[in-house]
């Protein structure tokens, strides 16, 4: 009894609880952020569910206090093939159980522990923000997606008002001329979506727990999205929230001299295990030559879709690494993919094929040249931080309005639009990666610019640091 296994001063000074969302792109961030406030010498609770739990044997940093929440997430709606459908789910078992509340409830009992002074929890989680409300306990909100995402999904009733939306064929090619450089055809427009209530149900959770919460967080910063932020906090700052750019979060504990205060980062956050040979393989490959290719945790494509991508990076003559995962192909299951007849013999010796890559060592590799991406959040901001150019292929949600940025905001990549064919996917790999191209070797400028100011807002009096200092006062102050 009463052995202290925490790092010496952790936890004096109080401690957090936090709670992600159960998926991949969105438990790393709330992890990595996890660890960045341990590392300011916070004690830190991580709430999960039993779906997607995060694995003991590979999650758990010793700093860190993981408490599974049963029954949150039932059978049924973890079966679901629609994410969305799930987050609404998720929030109905937990407003009925109250499992959460319980959990709450205990840790603000346990006398021996320091204060628990506020629940972190991912935006889309209101059924626990009213949990914690009931309690008295404030929360804040992590937001893991950018700040012009931020903005653009608070910005609906504006769209509408202006005319915008709901998007017409003959006015998708519009510019919206509040939110440059976005276009009509950038939205994550909730009418269009199969069931248009549940899009819109879930842009309202995230504005009904944001309006909630004593702070916004987000996985963005300064350098990046300075007129995004700026508006956020014109419009929240007002209301008594402030809102810290505390990104990019899987490097903020690990570059800074702040984990010399006995912290460390959360360390491994992927769910699934990596392949691990996709390094050895990027060994054997030139500097710069090699297209990185993957979609995420979530998005899926069509089987059309994959054969078309399959022979664009066949025809491309370019060496790729490509991530397909089980499940990546839609109404398949989570069966092992089947690739086209005749491509892996097509691509020898030129290509990789995995079912999951160490994607944040990959994008660090020297032999990486080029990303073609889905646009999640995550993997771009990866892809930034290690000065990666990219091609950007979104599908849904965010995705959309970030693979905009990427081409017309930073210009670091190439949006790919319209029906994906062989063809154009062969062009677009060839011309991202092709040495004598004045378009691509501006684009690898930039990029190896925006590097630059990732880096400098991650150094100890970067924008980023001195936010998480920010952000640790006001949760003491709460
Ligand atoms: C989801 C949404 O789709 C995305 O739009 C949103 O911004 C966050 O939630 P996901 O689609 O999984 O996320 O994409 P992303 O945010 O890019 O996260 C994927 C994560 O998985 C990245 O951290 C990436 O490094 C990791 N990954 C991916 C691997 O570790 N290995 C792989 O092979 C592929």
């Amino acid at each position: 009894e009463g052995a202290d296994h925490r790092p010496r001063g952790v936890g004096g000074r109080g401690r957090v609880v936090l709670f992600p969302l159960p998926f991949q792109g969105h438990i790393s961030p709330m992890l990595q952020l996890a660890g960045a406030l341990h590392a300011r010498g916070l004690a830190v609770t991580v709430l999960h569910t039993s779906f997607n739990a995060p694995d003991p044997g590979r999650h758990h940093h010793p700093g860190l206090n993981f408490v599974a929440v049963p029954d949150a997430v039932p059978e049924s709606v973890a079966a679901s093939s629609n994410g969305l459908a799930k987050i609404l789910g998720l929030n109905a078992a937990m407003a009925a159980s109250g499992r959460v509340r319980d959990a709450l409830a205990s840790l603000l009992r346990a006398a021996d522990e320091p204060r628990l002074a506020c629940l972190v929890l991912d935006s889309t989680l209101t059924a626990a923000q009213k949990a914690a409300a009931g309690l008295g306990l404030p929360t804040l909100v992590l937001h893991t997606g950018g700040a012009a995402c931020f903005r653009l999904f608070r910005s609906y009733a504006m769209l509408h008002d202006k005319g915008y939306l709901p998007a017409t064929e003959s006015n998708l090619r519009a510019p919206i001329e509040e939110l440059p450089p976005l276009r009509v055809s950038d939205l994550f427009d909730p009418s269009k979506l199969p069931n248009k209530e549940i899009g819109q149900k879930i842009l309202d959770l995230a504005t009904e727990t944001t309006t909630n919460s004593s702070a916004a967080i987000l996985n963005t910063f300064e350098a990046l999205e300075p007129h995004e932020l700026e508006t956020i906090r014109d419009e929240l700052v007002p209301r008594g929230i402030p809102a810290f750019a505390v990104g990019p979060l899987h490097k903020l504990a690990t570059s800074s001299s702040s984990s010399s205060t006995g912290g460390a980062s959360a360390g491994e956050t992927s769910l699934l295990s990596a392949d691990r040979s996709c390094i050895e393989w990027l060994d054997t490959q030139a500097p710069g030559s090699v297209l990185y290719v993957s979609f995420g945790s979530v998005v899926k494509v069509t089987r059309d879709e994959l054969e078309e991508i399959a022979w664009g990076l066949a025809g491309s003559g370019r060496p790729f690494l490509w991530v397909v995962r089980r499940g990546l192909v839609a109404g398949a299951g989570e069966e092992l993919v089947e690739l086209p007849e005749g491509f892996e013999a097509a691509v020898e010796g030129r290509g990789k094929v995995t079912e999951w890559a160490p994607q944040q060592e990959v994008l660090a590799h020297p032999a990486v040249g080029g990303f073609w991406t889905h646009s999640g959040w995550n993997s771009t901001l990866e892809s930034v931080y290690e000065g990666v150019p990219m091609l950007s292929r979104p599908i849904f949600g965010d995705q959309l309005a970030t693979g905009r940025y990427v081409q017309d905001a930073w210009r670091i990549g190439v949006l790919l639009e319209g029906v994906l064919e062989r063809g154009e996917v062969e062009k677009a790999v060839r011309k991202l990666l092709m040495e004598e191209d004045e378009g691509a070797a501006e684009i690898r400028e930039r990029a190896k610019g925006l590097k630059e100011k990732t880096r400098m807002s991650l150094e100890s009096n970067g924008s980023s640091q001195q936010a998480v200092d920010k952000l640790v006062d006001h949760i003491l102050s709460l």
